[in-house]
């Protein structure tokens, strides 16, 4: 790793052991092993289940909520790889999320999402609306959905699939172009219209 590497905040929103989520991360920590460093956040399940009562500033902030709060803080950009739950988002990670929107850690923050799932595109856009509301910086490249993630995917962190390969590599380019500030605001993805 060197000293120059791009900080990446990785989080699962699967939290199974064999999970092809944390396995996607683990294949992306590989492809991009000489520019980034990829440290995957592993306390979803123990983060209290959201309630503005005991959000920051009513009461002194949860330990395991202000850790991860800070590891957002301190990440360069945020790779969320997750997969459709009920067609939905995972309630886990949707949870987490929830105990940013006061404190905005996604607020300008670099973020590739990647949902790999059986289908998963409705709880992509759901999670996608939900990031770019709390004023996540994604581009259409930062952005990809993986259907049928189970046959494109090995045991060994490696992507079998070639066109997979190539968006997933398209994506890291892509998210590194938004960190190193070449992508105009313009090409980033507006924040969806609230009716
Ligand atoms: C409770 C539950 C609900 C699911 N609902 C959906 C769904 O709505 N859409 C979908 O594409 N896959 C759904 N799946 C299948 C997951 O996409 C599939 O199991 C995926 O591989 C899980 O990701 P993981 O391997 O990272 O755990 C569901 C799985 C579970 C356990």
């Amino acid at each position: 790793m060197r000293t120059d590497s791009i900080n990446i905040l990785a989080i699962s929103g699967s939290t199974r052991k064999s999970s092809s989520n944390i396995n996607l991360i683990k294949a992306i920590a590989l492809l991009t092993a000489e520019n980034f460093s990829v440290s995957i956040f592993d306390g979803l399940t123990e983060l209290p289940h959201f309630n503005p009562d005991l959000d920051y500033g009513q009461v002194p902030e949860d330990e395991k909520v202000a850790g991860f709060r800070k590891q957002l803080r301190d990440a360069d950009a945020v790779l969320i790889c997750t997969p459709e739950y009920a067609v939905g988002v995972p309630g886990t990670l949707k949870n987490a999320i929830d105990w940013t929107v006061s404190t905005m850690e996604f607020s300008k923050k670099p973020v590739a999402l990647i949902t790999a799932s059986t289908a998963g595109s409705r709880g992509h856009q759901s999670l996608l609306g939900t990031l770019l509301i709390i004023e996540s910086k994604i581009s259409v490249d930062t952005q990809l959905l993986i259907s049928g993630i189970q046959t494109k995917l090995n045991s060994d962190f490696h992507i079998t699939d070639e066109d997979t390969l190539k968006k997933v590599n398209q994506l890291i380019s892509a998210l590194t172009s938004i960190v190193k500030g070449e992508i105009q605001e313009s090409q980033l993805l507006p924040a969806p219209l609230l009716n």
